[in-house]
């Protein structure tokens, strides 16, 4: 009943569900409340520097249990604008499990969509939080290095807080791990719950280092030839640690969000220009960029967020045409249709309405 439901509303009024058609309705009760979203509730707020800030939420009941190194959506209400940034979830699952909250800690960027507003979200506020998304963990039984720059710090706070509560549960575990923390001099956050973890745990071991005063990682890294690398920061320092663990052949995982249109092509197809309609707007587009891209580049005004396919917001109506999904490669029919922008590349001439 309820797929026969939402696939009127979906003809009738482009939601994707019928309950998302009753959306202002249900907020009256429920603040924040969106279709395909989950609510969480500001617990608590605060500055660890001027540029820094540190976000607890709890999350509603049935939002899922997080694995340490996840990250998750965060959509804000702006000017009655949602707006949508990913960030890594600062603390474990011991944490969630314990006092039924997860933490963000977020830099604020002066001229960010969404950052410099997070101030106004106090105490008792709802704000949107996907499910947690990712597959960022801490490999078992083996020896890491985790490599951090600036906020990249996140996921491995949240990994050694899970690791040090099981290891008081196992009588046993040799794993060793050791943090190389890169950040500007003086800048490097929450040194005091690494000193914690450090002081807790004879198997866990840091340094702090800043480019400034200690040169490129490769000097650090061969020592470390035998670990797991894991590294998570600017994609300049994935690309040091990646090209030298190329060379000496270590295993390393990274987290760092790229958006889509930094993807290429991937389906082989001959670059064509093809005539899109946005409203009243017509422009030429290739098929080897996502239209958000596009659009922004022609200064279209487009609604957008994460630009990763995850929060919705670049949605619009395909009255007609076909768009090539660049997750999957996958086709659209020509039929009227919601599209994503931000993960739809043009595959024959479109006419969109926002
Ligand atoms: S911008 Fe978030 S789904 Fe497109």
């Amino acid at each position: 009943m309820n797929a026969i439901f939402n696939k009127i509303t979906h003809q009738l009024f482009h939601h994707k569900t019928w309950k998302g058609y009753w959306e202002p309705i249900i907020q009256l009760f429920l603040p924040a409340w969106r279709d395909s979203y989950y609510r969480a509730k500001v617990v608590a707020f605060k500055s660890l520097r001027a540029d820094v800030v540190q976000l607890t939420l709890s999350p509603e009941k049935k939002w899922p249990i997080h694995k340490a190194g996840q990250h998750i959506a965060l959509t804000v209400e702006v000017d009655g604008k949602l707006i949508t940034r990913i960030f890594t979830i600062a603390c474990g699952t011991t944490t969630r499990k314990s006092q039924g909250v997860i933490r963000l800690i977020i830099k604020v960027k002066d001229d960010g969509a969404l950052t410099p507003f997070l101030g106004n979200f106090s105490k008792g506020k709802w704000v949107n939080i996907s499910p947690p998304m990712g597959s960022f963990s801490l490999p078992h039984g083996k020896s890491v290095l985790m490599i951090a720059g600036g906020s990249g710090i996140t996921p491995f706070l949240a990994m050694l807080e899970d690791y040090q509560a099981n290891k008081k549960g196992s009588l046993e575990d040799k794993q060793s791990i050791h943090l190389i923390y890169y950040a500007k001099p003086h800048e490097h956050l929450l040194v005091e719950e690494l000193t914690e973890f450090a002081n807790h745990n004879e198997s866990f071991s840091f340094q702090l280092l800043s480019r400034m005063h200690d040169g490129d990682i490769e000097p650090y890294l061969a020592q470390h030839g035998t670990s797991h690398w894991m590294v998570c920061g600017p994609f300049e320092l994935y690309q040091q640690v990646a090209q030298t663990a190329k060379l000496i052949n270590v295993p390393v995982d990274s987290e760092h969000f790229v958006a889509f249109p930094h993807l290429t092509d991937n389906t082989n197809s001959p670059k064509q220009q093809l005539i899109v309609k946005h409203n009243k707007t017509t422009l030429t587009v290739s098929n080897t960029e996502t239209l958000l891209t596009q659009l922004q580049k022609a200064d279209v005004p487009v609604s957008y967020g994460c630009g990763m396919g995850i929060c919705h917001q670049c949605q619009c109506i395909k009255k007609s045409g076909v768009v090539r999904d660049v997750r999957t490669g996958e086709l659209s029919d020509s039929a009227e249709q919601l599209i994503q922008l931000c993960v739809s590349q043009a595959a024959t001439d479109l006419e969109l309405q926002a």
